[in-house]
């Protein structure tokens, strides 16, 4: 999709001149987008949450598989009022602006007010410390064999390494870190 190489390629350009990090769109890399497009189509995946909207560079990847799979809508939220207008926006462009909920809010609340084992997949990326505290909402909202999500567990390890702890422990997933990117964890809710 042109939309998606032009948003990226301003992202980048974006980010460079912008010295405020958490003012960066920091938008998942195209490689791990398309991974992560394929491997929900082959999924299945019909119902999703994404924690970290930015300026929805990630959720038009994660819309378009959706809807290729006739799926319910994507849930999108971020605390940034002004990224999610953005994404409104660019949701619009990509004619997808019906198929996501954009919700300004914080993740962890979210993912608490959340049922049990409805999501087929969630995809966490947002700050990474906060992950761990969110336990153990991120894995009580997936159905068994739906897909947990994590951006960064390559690049940012430390960051994450609390919330990777909780999920080992937990006994309840099978997982692998995928090296695209900056390193996608992929962790499947066992059955039972
Ligand atoms: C790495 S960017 C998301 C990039 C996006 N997924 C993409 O690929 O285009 C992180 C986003 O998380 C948001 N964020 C940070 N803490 C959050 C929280 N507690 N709840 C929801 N969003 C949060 C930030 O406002 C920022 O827009």
């Amino acid at each position: 999709m042109n939309l998606l190489r032009s948003l990226h390629r301003e992202g980048v350009e974006h980010d460079a001149a912008q010295d405020d990090r958490l003012l960066r769109r920091r938008n998942l890399e195209p490689e791990s987008a398309a991974l992560l497009a394929v491997v929900l189509r082959a999924a299945g995946t019909r119902a999703m949450a994404e924690i970290g909207t930015s300026n929805g560079y990630s959720t038009i990847w994660f819309a378009d598989a959706l809807r290729a799979n006739g799926g319910e809508r994507l849930l999108s939220v971020d605390l940034d009022g002004r990224a999610q207008r953005e994404a409104a926006e660019n949701l619009g462009r990509a004619g997808l602006a019906d198929r996501v909920e954009l919700r300004e809010a914080d993740g962890g609340a979210v993912l608490r007010e959340l049922p049990d084992g409805r999501l087929d997949a969630l995809f966490l990326d947002s700050e990474r410390p906060e992950y761990a505290g969110w336990w153990p909402h991120p894995l009580r909202v997936l159905r068994p064999g739906g897909l947990l999500i994590v951006d960064n567990v390559l690049s940012h390890p430390g960051e994450v390494a609390d919330f990777i702890g909780l999920i080992e422990a937990d006994g309840g997933c099978t997982t692998t870190t995928a090296p695209v990117g900056k390193g996608l964890l992929l962790a499947v809710r066992n059955p039972g």
